[in-house]
C-alpha cells in the first residue's frame, strides 16, 4: 500500500505545507466553444457599468434580509434563499409563492432609468436532493444513497427532474452537485457526499452537472428546462481533521488533488458553470483566502472560466476580515460573496476598497465578466419573468410528477444496502402477516434528513410533504393488495403474532454543525432502538432491521439482534421504493433484487476513523463496496459487541439533558450574595436560600428540574462547561440555544438569559416580557439565537457559562434540556419589547 494517495488519515505528521504546485494538477478547461459575440456583448456591457453596479454584482443576499427594492437600489447580481429562508417569512413556500418572490425580484433587477444596463438577478437554492425547499417536491436520497446505487446515469436523471422543479418554482440556480469526498463519517455533512472514493466522485460529477445544465454542445444546454449547477465546496471539505465542520484538512497537495479535488475536472469539462468555495481551511489557511488554489489552480490550471462564489460569511473568517469585509477573498479570485445578513456592509466596504484600489478595478472587471458571462448562457437577458418559463406555467403537473417520482422511487431501490439475511429472511412472503414497527416506519421527515424544507431538516410531520409516501404507506399497500395483513406498530407491540417485523429506525435529521460527532457510535445513552429489535427477537419473530442513516455508524449490537440488515440510507420522499425490493411480488417472484453497494467504509468499532479503502491496515467490519444480492447464501455470525467508547450520552451541542448536566457540564447555582455551588442532586439550595432546585419529571421519571427563586435578590443557574466552548461557527449559522422548559410563574422583576465568557465577560438579555407572553405549565421549546450574545458582547468563541437564567423571587421554572438547534416553538428576539 505504500505510495498510495488514498491515505489520509493517521500519517499526519510532517509539518503540513502549504505551498501549491498548480503545474502538477490536472489540466481541464472550459468544454464551450469560444464565442466572441457573446464576449464582446459582455465587455460592451461591462463599459457601461459604474463601479457601484459591478460592487453590486460581486454580491449576494439571502431573501431572509434583503428586498427586491434593496436589489433594484444596490444592483446586486444575486439572491440565495438559505436552508431556513422561504418566500413571505416562512419554511412553507408554493410553488406559488416562490414564482412570485422569483418575479418581484427579477422585476427589481430591471428597473432601471439612468442609462446604465439593468442586469437581471441570479436566484440560488439548495436543491441538493430534489428541490427540497420546495412542498410538494420530488425528494430522491440524499447523495450517499445515490454512491450505493454506483449508477452514474440515475444521477443524470435526478439533475434533470430537479432542474424541472426548479424552473418550475421560478429558480434558475441550485447550490449543487456537493463533490466533496468525506473521509471522516464523524463529519455531520458526510451523507452530503456521495462516496469516501474519489474516483466514483468524479464517475457522477460530470452527470449530475449534465443533468441540471443539460449537455454542453446541445441546444438543451442552459435552456429553459434546465438550470445553473455549483460544484461544491472547493477544496477539502471532506478532509477535516477528526471530521469537524468547517475545520482543517490536514492532507499533502498531492491528497488534496487527487482525493478531494477529484470531482472538479470532470466538472468542468462538463459545463458547470459556478464553483463555491469552502468554509474549511488547508492546513491551516482558510480556503476563501487561498489564491493560490482559487485563482492558479481553478481559474487558470483548471480553465474554469465561470463564477467562483463564496459560501455563507466564510469570508468573514478568513484572517483579517468580518462579515462585512474582505478584499483578501476578492483578491484571492472569489467572483461573488454570500453575504446573506451582511451584504450591505459588505457593498459599503468593497466599493470603497475597490475605488481605493485595494481591490484592483482588474479583478472587479474578471468578476462582474464571469458573472455576465454566466448569465448571457443562461440567456437571462431575455428569458422574461420567472413566471413564465414553460415550465413555471404549468408548475402542478411539473412538481411532483408520478413521472418524476417513478425516478425517485428507483434511485431508492437502487441504493437500499443488504448487509445481513441470515436464513434467506428477506424477501418477505407479502401474502403473511408484517408488523411494521419503529419511529422510522412513518416518519417522512426521518427518510429525508437534513437539507429538507428547514435548514436541519427538523420540526416536521408527514403532513408537511404532500404527495410522499413514508416507508410504512409503500409497505402497507404492496401487503394489502397481495391479500396479506400489515400493521404498523411503532413500539412494536402486538396483538396477533406476526410472521415477521420489519424495524424502522435510525439518525433524526441534521445538517451542518448539527450533525458532528465525537465518534461513531449510534445514539449512545439511547438504547431504545436496540431495545425494540432484542424485545421481537426474543419474542420468536424474525426481524428485519432497516437503518435510516446519512453514515455508517457503530451497531454491531443492533445487526445481532437483527436476522436481516437493510441500509436505507436516507431516502427521500419515496418510500415505497423500500417495499419494491424487501417483499415478493404477489406470485412468490422477484421484482427487484437489491444493488446498493457501500458507498462509505462500515466501522469496526465506534472509534474507527478515519477509515477509507486503500488504506494501510484496512480493516472495516464491511467494507467499502459490500452489499449482498438475493443470490447470495451468507449467514452473518454473531459480530463483536466492543464499541470501543463508553456508550453514554455525547451528543454534541447538548448542554443539560434529560434533567442533567451533559458529560463535561455542571450545574451550578449562584445566590443573591454572590456564592456559587455546583449541584449534583436535587432537592438543592443555595445557601442563602433565594434558589431552590427540585427534580421533576416531564416524560420519564426525573428527567426534569424545576428552579424556584424565593427570599432576597437575583439568583442564577447556570451551565458551566469544564473546558471553553467556541461557537463562533454556530453564532454565525444562526444557530440558536433552545431550552426545553415549562413556565410555572415568572418574576415581575423579569428573567435575563445569558452567556460568560470568563471574568468579567459575557451577554445578558432581559427577556421577562417575552416571556409573559407565553402559556404556563406547557412544556415548551424556547429559543434564542446565539448571535443575541454576540451582538450584546460576548465572545463566542470561549464560553465557560453557555447558559445562565437569572431571576428573582416568585419565578418557578422547570427545564429538560438545554441544546443547541434552529427549531423552538418561541423564537426569542434580541432586544426587549
Ligand atoms: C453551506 C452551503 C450552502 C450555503 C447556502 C452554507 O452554509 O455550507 O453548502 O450552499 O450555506 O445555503
Ligand atoms: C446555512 C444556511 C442556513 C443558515 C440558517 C447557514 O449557516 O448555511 O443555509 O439557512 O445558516 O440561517
Amino acid at each position: 500500500m505504500a505510495g498510495t494517495l488514498l491515505v489520509a488519515g493517521p500519517a499526519r505528521a510532517a509539518a503540513p505545507s502549504t505551498t501549491v504546485h498548480p503545474q502538477l494538477w490536472p489540466k481541464a478547461s472550459s468544454p464551450l466553444p469560444p464565442d466572441p459575440a457573446l464576449e464582446t456583448r459582455v465587455k460592451a456591457l461591462l463599459d457601461r457599468m459604474s463601479v457601484e453596479d459591478k460592487v453590486g454584482q460581486m454580491i449576494q443576499a439571502d431573501i431572509k434580509y434583503v428586498t427586491p427594492e434593496d436589489v433594484r437600489q444596490y444592483r446586486l447580481g444575486s439572491i440565495l434563499a438559505g436552508g431556513n429562508s422561504g418566500p413571505d417569512g416562512g419554511e412553507y413556500g408554493t410553488a406559488a409563492q416562490w414564482k412570485k418572490l422569483a418575479d418581484a425580484f427579477y422585476r427589481a433587477s430591471l428597473e432601471r432609468s439612468d442609462g446604465r444596463p439593468a442586469i437581471p438577478v441570479m436566484f440560488g437554492i439548495d436543491a441538493v436532493h430534489g428541490h427540497n425547499n420546495l412542498v410538494g417536491s420530488t425528494l430522491f436520497p440524499q447523495n450517499v444513497g445515490l454512491g450505493a446505487t454506483r449508477d452514474p446515469e440515475l444521477l443524470r436523471e435526478i439533475g434533470k427532474v430537479t432542474a424541472r422543479e426548479l424552473r418550475a418554482s421560478g429558480i434558475n440556480w441550485t447550490f449543487a452537485p456537493t463533490l466533496t469526498v468525506p473521509r471522516d463519517s464523524r463529519w455531520g455533512r458526510a451523507y452530503e457526499g456521495y462516496s469516501e472514493n474519489p474516483k466514483l466522485v468524479a464517475e457522477y460529477a460530470p452527470q449530475i452537472v449534465t443533468g441540471l445544465e443539460g449537455a454542453v454542445g446541445t441546444p438543451q444546454f442552459l435552456d429553459a428546462d434546465h438550470v445553473i449547477a455549483t460544484a461544491k465546496h472547493f477544496l477539502g471539505d471532506g478532509g477535516t481533521r477528526d471530521g469537524k465542520d468547517q475545520g482543517d484538512a490536514e492532507v499533502s497537495e498531492a491528497v488534496l488533488r487527487d482525493v478531494h479535488g477529484a470531482g472538479y475536472p470532470p466538472a468542468i469539462r462538463a459545463g458547470v458553470q459556478v464553483v463555491m468555495v469552502s468554509f474549511s481551511s488547508w492546513n491551516g489557511v482558510k480556503m476563501a483566502g487561498n489564491k493560490a488554489l482559487i485563482t492558479d489552480v481553478l481559474k487558470k490550471r483548471m480553465g474554469f472560466d465561470g463564477i467562483v462564489l463564496g459560501d455563507w460569511n466564510a469570508h468573514g473568517q478568513v484572517p483579517g476580515c468580518t462579515n462585512e469585509d474582505c478584499a483578501a477573498a476578492y483578491n484571492a479570485g472569489l467572483d461573488m460573496l454570500e453575504a446573506p445578513d451582511s451584504w450591505k456592509g459588505l457593498y459599503r466596504n468593497t466599493l470603497a476598497e475597490v475605488k481605493s484600489g485595494a481591490i484592483p478595478m482588474s479583478r472587479v472587471d474578471d468578476a462582474v465578466t464571469r458573472i455576465l458571462r454566466v448569465k448571457m448562457r443562461l440567456g437571462m437577458f431575455n428569458a422574461g419573468l420567472p413566471s413564465q418559463n414553460p415550465l413555471a406555467r404549468s408548475s402542478a403537473q411539473v412538481i411532483g410528477s408520478a413521472a418524476h417520482r417513478a425516478v425517485a422511487r428507483r434511485a431508492v431501490r437502487e441504493s437500499l444496502v443488504l448487509l445481513k439475511n441470515n436464513h434467506g429472511l428477506l424477501p418477505l412472503d407479502p401474502h403473511k402477516r408484517i408488523l411494521v414497527a419503529g419511529d422510522g416506519a412513518d416518519n417522512i421527515s426521518k427518510q429525508n434528513g437534513g437539507w429538507t424544507l428547514t435548514w436541519q431538516g427538523t420540526g416536521l410531520t408527514n403532513a408537511n410533504f404532500p404527495g410522499a409516501t413514508s416507508i410504512w404507506a409503500g409497505i402497507d399497500a404492496q401487503v394489502r393488495a397481495a391479500g396479506g395483513t400489515a400493521v404498523l406498530s411503532v413500539d412494536g407491540s402486538y396483538q396477533q403474532k406476526p410472521d415477521a417485523a420489519i424495524v424502522v429506525f435510525g439518525e433524526d435529521p441534521y445538517a451542518e454543525f448539527q450533525g458532528d460527532l465525537p465518534n461513531l457510535a449510534y445514539k449512545p445513552g439511547n438504547d431504545h432502538d436496540l431495545d425494540l429489535l432484542r424485545r421481537l427477537h426474543g419474542q420468536g419473530v424474525p426481524v428485519v432491521a432497516l437503518f435510516i442513516t446519512g453514515r455508517p455508524l457503530w451497531m454491531n449490537r443492533e445487526i445481532n439482534a437483527a436476522d436481516a440488515f437493510v441500509v436505507a440510507w436516507l431516502p427521500g420522499s419515496e418510500g415505497e421504493g423500500v417495499a419494491d425490493v424487501l417483499l415478493r411480488k404477489r406470485d412468490g417472484s422477484i421484482d427487484y433484487d437489491f444493488h446498493g453497494k457501500l458507498p462509505y467504509s462500515w466501522p469496526r468499532t465506534a472509534i474507527q476513523t478515519p477509515l477509507n479503502v486503500g488504506q494501510p491496515g484496512y480493516d472495516p467490519q464491511f467494507p467499502y463496496g459490500y452489499g449482498l444480492s438475493y443470490a447470495d447464501h451468507r449467514e452473518l455470525g454473531t459480530l463483536p459487541e466492543q464499541a470501543g467508547v463508553a456508550l453514554d450520552d455525547e451528543r454534541a451541542g447538548v448542554y443539560f439533558a434529560r434533567g442533567q448536566a451533559a458529560h463535561g457540564f455542571a450545574l451550578q447555582l449562584t445566590a443573591a450574595n454572590g456564592e456559587s455551588d455546583t449541584v449534583s442532586s436535587a432537592p438543592s439550595a443555595t445557601g442563602d436560600g433565594s434558589l431552590h432546585l427540585a427534580a421533576l419529571d416531564y416524560k420519564a421519571q426525573e428527567d426534569a428540574r424545576r428552579l424556584s427563586w424565593s427570599a432576597g435578590g437575583t439568583a442564577t443557574a447556570a451551565l458551566t462547561s469544564s473546558s471553553p466552548l467556541d461557537l463562533d461557527r454556530q453564532t454565525n449559522g444562526d444557530v440558536m440555544l433552545v431550552a426545553t422548559m415549562r413556565i410555572d410563574a415568572l418574576s415581575p422583576q423579569g428573567a435575563t438569559i445569558g452567556v460568560t465568557c470568563g471574568k468579567s465577560c459575557g451577554a445578558r438579555i432581559p427577556i421577562g416580557s417575552q416571556l409573559a407572553a407565553l402559556p404556563r405549565g406547557q412544556w415548551l421549546r424556547v429559543g434564542i439565537p446565539l448571535k443575541c450574545f454576540r451582538d450584546a458582547g460576548a465572545d463566542m468563541s470561549r464560553l465557560d457559562r453557555p447558559f445562565e437564567w437569572t431571576s428573582s423571587r416568585g419565578e418557578r421554572i422547570a427545564f429538560t434540556e438545554v441544546a443547541l438547534g434552529t427549531v423552538a416553538d418561541k423564537t426569542l428576539t434580541c432586544k426587549a419589547h
